[in-house]
Order: C-alpha cells, then structure tokens, then sequence
C-alpha cells in the first residue's frame, strides 16, 4: 500500500529527468493532502525552486487572493504541479519531462483523492483534460476523469500579464465553488 511517507522518500532524489540536475529544491506539493479539491499547476518558477514550495511567488500571491475570493486557503485545498523540478528560465515542461514526473503526481492524486481537481494553466489541462486542450474556448467547463470532476483556469501568472482575462476567473471560481458545494462533504 502506497503512504505519503513512501511516496515522498522515493521522490525527494528523483532524478528521473534532467531537470534534477539544476533544481535547487524539489517541490513535492502544499497544503492540506486530506482536502477534498486538488489544484494542480504547471511547475515551479525562481521562488517555489528557492524555497521548497508551489506557488509561493508573485503567481502564488494571486492564487492565494483567487482563493480568497471564494473563502478558500491553503489549508482546505491541496497544491501541487505537473514537474516538481523548475524548467530552466521558466520554459514550460518538455513532453518528456512531464511524462518522467507523472508518477509521482499520480501517487499524489491517488492518496490524496479529491473529488475536484482544477488545472491551473494550460499545460495541466493538456496533461490531465486532454491533450488537445484549449485554454481560451475551454476554462471552466466541467469534465469527468477516473470519477473526479475537473476543470482548468487560466494560469495566475497568465491573469498577470493579462489582467483582461480577470472577469472570466471570478466567473470559474464561482463555478468552482457551487461544483465543491454540490460535491464536496465538507461543510462550505
Ligand atoms: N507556476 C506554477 O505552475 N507552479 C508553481 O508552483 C509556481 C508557478
């Protein structure tokens, strides 16, 4: 039986990609591994490779505000990416890289077992939707895999650069929170 103590001891030297040999931290995940909504980016940038953790840099900071928006935080949603090892310069994921650290983020999603899951950013939709995922037509439509509900968003470091894409979040974080009311035990 897997345990998230065995899944982390065989993932902390992974060195299954060559994105092991310049990472400074691996960044295994955030928040609270019981939750019932998983959220799951891209891969870590200079801060989350400095300091160990998803989300911690200027993305992160609106993340945690677009949670906020929907009486959400870290501890009642689990955070982890597609790599855990930072591509160099911010570069997204190599087909290849992405393919050598899906089973740790499959473990991840088999012990943590949400009922939601909500990609953030293109390249965890393509990942875990469809490979033909399309950012701009498809954000915040609802999709069934493996008896989760999932849906993607725009990347925070997208709504960054383009704040003009803000108006269409506040709206899939709405959807988001009447999909984790409908499905979710917890109280919310
Ligand atoms: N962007 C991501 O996709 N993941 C992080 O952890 C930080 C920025």
């Amino acid at each position: 039986m897997d345990t998230w103590e065995k899944l982390k001891a065989d993932c902390r030297g992974c060195q299954a990609c060559s994105l092991g040999r310049t990472r400074k931290h691996l960044v295994f995940a955030d928040g609270n591994p019981e939750a019932e909504v998983m959220l799951i980016g891209e891969g870590p940038g200079e801060q989350e490779d400095l300091q160990g953790l998803p989300f911690v840099g200027p993305a992160g900071k609106l993340l945690d505000q677009m949670l906020q928006m929907i009486d959400l935080d870290r501890s009642r949603v689990y955070i982890a990416n597609i790599v855990k090892c930072r591509p160099p310069g911010n570069r997204d994921p190599l087909n290849i890289e992405q393919e050598a650290c899906r089973p740790w983020l499959d473990r991840q999603i088999a012990l943590a077992d949400p009922k939601i899951i909500v990609c953030l950013g293109r390249i965890a939709a393509m990942a875990l939707i469809k490979e033909d995922f399309r950012i701009t037509r498809e954000h915040g439509q609802w999709f069934d895999r493996e008896g989760r509900r999932i849906m993607a968003i725009y990347h925070p470091s997208a709504l960054l650069r383009d704040p003009s894409r803000r108006p269409e979040t506040f709206m899939d974080l709405r959807a988001l929170r009447k999909e984790i009311r409908a499905v979710c035990a917890h109280t919310y």
